[in-house]
């Protein structure tokens, strides 16, 4: 019992550091720079444990390619790019992320994939993306983001917004198709936004 006081100041002492940058402001700017560094190797470790899971995910993106034959994908949270390999060839990608650190880890993974063409990056919370018009895109991803943001409903209305079906089409639904429900055991927070017609 004695020790309980003893690792208490411990971890106190630990975590001084964190409270006096916090404390004069910095804590968060550093969050942010240094987060993007390691969502950029994880991914990859995670891509590869998911990567059958992933495929099946995007296999049916074509179906939504619009009718100019082009299919424009916006990415929510898009982070280091992680999804990139599972868009289909010609796919054009906005991507979208309220820090703009991750800017230099989402031209790397352009880089890589040389089968799509990268659009241009929105500094911004999927909560707002007013700087993305109306009825402008085929096909919104958002994978790993919900679990994490100030308002879940906030980001459904601006998917709805920026969708090109949904405005063609009033007679649209909105599924929200939940990976996690397929595979419980894995636990999975990945998410796709998609449409079916009622
Ligand atoms: C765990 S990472 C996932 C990145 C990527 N989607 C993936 O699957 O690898 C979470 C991402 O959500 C972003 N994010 C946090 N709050 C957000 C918000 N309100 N709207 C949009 N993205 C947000 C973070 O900056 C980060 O890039």
């Amino acid at each position: 019992m004695v020790l309980v006081p003893f690792f208490q100041n411990c971890v106190r002492l630990l975590a001084l550091p964190i409270y006096v940058l916090s404390f004069l402001g910095y804590w968060d700017s550093i969050c942010k720079r240094i987060f993007p560094y390691f969502i950029s190797k994880f991914s990859k470790r995670y891509n590869q444990k998911l990567y059958k899971e992933k495929e099946l995910l995007f296999s049916n993106l074509e179906d939504f390619t619009g009718p100019s034959g082009e299919l424009l994908l916006l990415e929510i949270g898009a982070g280091s790019g992680a999804n990139f390999q599972f868009y289909p060839p010609g796919c054009q990608v906005t991507c979208t992320d309220p820090n703009p650190n991750f800017q230099k880890y989402l031209q790397q993974s352009m880089a890589e994939n040389r089968h799509l063409q990268y659009k241009r990056f929105v500094v911004a919370p999927g909560e707002d993306l007013h700087q993305v018009p109306d009825g402008s895109v085929d096909v919104v991803v958002c994978t790993l983001v919900l679990c994490s943001v100030a308002s879940v409903p906030a980001i459904l209305k601006e998917v709805l917004r920026i969708l090109r079906r949904f405005k063609q089409l009033p007679g649209c639904s909105l599924s929200l198709k939940a990976y996690s429900q397929e595979m419980p055991e894995k636990q999975t927070l990945l998410y796709i936004w998609n449409f079916q017609l009622q």
